[in-house]
């Protein structure tokens, strides 16, 4: 059976009190997580949060200290990769350069000795899948970055893994290449419909492209949404600034608004209770600049950025960035300017770390 012929049900992936420690590092710090059936998933965090060390668990070239993960309901823990029906598209891609395309997909199926005429039959249909069966007799290197990433997914998928897992695989590409790799990788993720999780330490690349998002810091996660969501709600000022230009703010609470250090008052939106040691945090177009605004401020640097103008300002001791849009005819403030900035109560969020 290929692929193409009888795509598998979706299975869910579910991760619950996982710890790892290499030697006294704790590199995964009690991780649950619910990934849903033909989920695109992605773990986003900055270099050496874990991402690679928790997709390599559910792999199985680690085994976790406690907890366990289950694939399909069926608990794999203990289980070797091979009996674990997940595919794994290393970083490297790892492609064999002195064999063929074809025979670089076939390599897994020959490895478990499957009769000749339905490797045939598997390798030609996974390469069609991933739209390279035209270049099947070419070697690695005379491929494009985007293609040989390609070899390396139907290579993955050949062996019909129940999960695909992929870890940074747009990293070895240039910046232009990235944007429409991602596009086919996201294009070919809903044609097979399989669970996938996606590592990456770069957010425009996990919101471009996935349902759902855990954002990773320092072997724990922080939130667990969609993009939006992320963006919008963000539970933390960690997330917050990961996802997307923040302005953070110190401040005190008392009498229904949020006190500045420089005494500005922002009268808290109803219902807005801010968690014990808060910030203000706002989005730079969530706020404008008029003279009479409560915060006060001074023009630092000004990028004209065609539909919006950027304005870094410093608010007493913190820097603060505000995204106007540009209207033609209209006046710009100058840098060096004291300006106030109006921010209102329903876009100011009060988060803690
Ligand atoms: N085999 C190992 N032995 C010791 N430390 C490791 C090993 N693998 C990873 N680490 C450490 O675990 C942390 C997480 O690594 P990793 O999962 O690769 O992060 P990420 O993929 O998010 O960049 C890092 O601090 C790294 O140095
Ligand atoms: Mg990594």
């Amino acid at each position: 059976m290929t692929p193409t012929e009888r795509p598998a049900a979706p299975v869910d992936v579910r991760i619950e009190g996982v710890e790892l420690a290499y030697g006294t590092t704790r590199v995964l710090k009690g991780i649950d997580l619910e990934i849903r059936p033909g989920e695109f998933f992605a773990f986003l965090g900055p270099s050496g949060c874990g991402k690679t060390t928790l997709l390599r668990l559910i792999a199985g070239f680690a085994e976790a200290d406690r907890g366990s993960v289950r694939i399909g309901g069926t608990d794999v823990s203990g289980r070797p990769p091979w009996k674990r029906d997940v595919g794994l598209v290393f970083q490297s891609y790892a492609l064999w350069p002195h064999l063929t395309v074809a025979a670089n997909v076939a390599f897994g199926l020959e490895e478990r000795r499957v009769p000749r005429p339905e490797i045939e039959r598997r390798v030609q249909a996974a390469l069609e899948l991933v739209g390279l069966a035209h270049l099947a007799g070419r070697r690695p290197s005379q491929l494009s970055g985007g293609q040989q990433q390609r070899v390396a997914v139907a290579r993955t998928i050949v062996v019909e893994p129940k999960v695909l897992l992929l870890d940074e695989p747009l990293s070895n590409l240039d910046a232009k290449m990235r944007v429409s790799v991602r596009r086919e990788l996201h294009a070919l993720q809903r044609r097979l419909g399989l669970t996938t999780i996606f590592v990456t330490h770069d957010q425009e690349e996990a919101n471009s492209i996935c349902d759902r998002i855990a954002v990773m810091e320092a072997g724990s996660i922080r939130q667990v949404g969609t993009p939006m969501e992320l963006y919008e709600r963000p539970a933390n000022l960690f997330v917050a600034g990961f996802l997307g230009a923040a302005n953070i703010l110190d401040g005190t609470v008392a009498s229904g608004a949020f006190t500045l250090a420089g005494g500005a008052r922002i009268p808290l939106a109803a219902g807005a209770v801010p968690p014990p040691g808060a910030k203000l945090m706002f989005r730079p177009q969530h706020a404008s600049l008029a003279a009479d605004a409560p915060i006060a401020g001074t023009i630092v640097h000004r990028e004209f950025l065609g539909a919006t103008v950027r304005y870094a300002l410093r608010v007493g001791e913190s820097d603060v960035v505000v995204d106007v849009p540009f209207q033609s005819g209209g006046d710009l403030h100058d840098v060096g300017a004291h300006v106030g900035i109006a921010l209102p109560p329903e876009r100011a969020l009060y988060l803690a770390d």
